[in-house]
């Protein structure tokens, strides 16, 4: 397929797409790690805007419990976050920020575990807003810290998708492993897919790639997606120094490739088509609010 042929295909795609829209919830896929420090953020600003600039409406809702990531890798610093909607202070749609080439974001995403201090009244308000996210985005990534922490098990557990990154270091490595092992043995029904960043070259990610699956499916019974690889790249330093998203400063750079090829496994594979399987933003806070009310981790 050429590179006309395949716009083509994308844009005939989305129409498509458009249509069905009434019926439609957004595609939550979470982003997470083992690790701290793999490259989640990063990942997640930047495959944004190769989302975005195949057509899909994406937001990202910055739910890391430290600092807040996603402002500081942009330099923005947005006036509101999730914690002003909580507080009945804002409404969902003042607190999503503008970000580059069309992505939105949300920061003070941990401000979702204020939900659990909510009445049953006030916490269906603040559902009903949400619920206005799936209106707004095709997809929402959902930025999470790294770890098998209570929290973020949580956050994989309410997605149907969950992205994990890795870096070749064994400990990044093993702690991913962990972290779906964990995962799977509350819930099956979680899709993970794989992705290496910062590898050496090619090789080196493909190894790590195959072996994470073999050993997923050998020793956990499951069915790992290798999702793609995105080479260490100085420019995504500088990009990240000069907080400016690499895509879009170095579009040409062989990680911009890595992370275009991504997006388009991503919206290609069966799970896009597959819609009645996504249950919104609603369905995600009430998964969430599920385990939070009836499950001790
Ligand atoms: N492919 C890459 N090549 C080189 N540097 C990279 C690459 N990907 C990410 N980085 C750099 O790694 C650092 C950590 O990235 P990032 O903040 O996205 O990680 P994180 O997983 O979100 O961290 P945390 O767990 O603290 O939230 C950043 O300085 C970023 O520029
Ligand atoms: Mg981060």
């Amino acid at each position: 397929m050429d590179q006309a042929e395949k716009l083509r295909q994308i844009v005939q795609d989305l129409k498509q797409k458009r249509n069905a829209r009434e019926t439609r919830k957004a595609r939550i896929i979470t982003v997470t790690s083992g690790k701290g420090g793999v490259g989640k953020t990063s990942f997640s600003i930047n495959c944004g805007i190769a989302l975005n600039n195949m057509g899909y409406r994406v937001l990202i809702i910055d739910a890391d419990f430290g600092l807040a990531n996603i402002d500081v890798m942009l330099g923005i610093m947005p006036e509101y976050s999730l914690f002003h909607v909580i507080d009945g202070k804002k409404s969902i749609e003042d607190v999503i920020t503008d970000g580059p080439c069309g992505i939105k974001f949300i920061s003070g995403g941990s401000g979702i575990w204020e939900l659990i201090n909510l009445s049953s009244h006030e916490l269906e308000t603040i559902i009903r807003q949400f619920e206005g996210l799936d209106n707004i985005a095709d997809i929402i990534l959902i930025d999470t810290g790294a770890g098998v922490s209570e929290k973020i098990l949580r956050m994989v557990l309410a997605s149907n998708e969950v992205i994990i990154v890795t870096t070749p270091e064994p400990t990044a490595i093993t702690d991913a492993y962990a972290l779906v092992k964990s995962s799977l043995a509350m819930n099956r029904n979680v899709a993970f897919r794989l992705v290496v960043n910062r590898a050496e070259n090619r090789q080196e990610a493909k190894i790590i790639m195959d072996n994470f699956v073999r050993v997923s499916a050998k020793f956990l019974n499951t069915k790992i997606d290798p999702l793609g690889y995105i080479l260490y790249d100085d420019l995504i330093v500088k990009s990240t120094k000069q907080q400016k998203p690499f895509i879009i400063e170095h579009p040409k750079s062989h990680a911009a490739k890595q992370l275009n090829d991504i997006a388009y496994v991503l919206t290609s594979t069966s799970f896009e088509s597959n819609s009645s399987k996504h249950s919104g933003i609603k369905g995600y806070i009430f998964h969430m609010m599920n385990f939070l009310r009836t499950r001790k981790i």
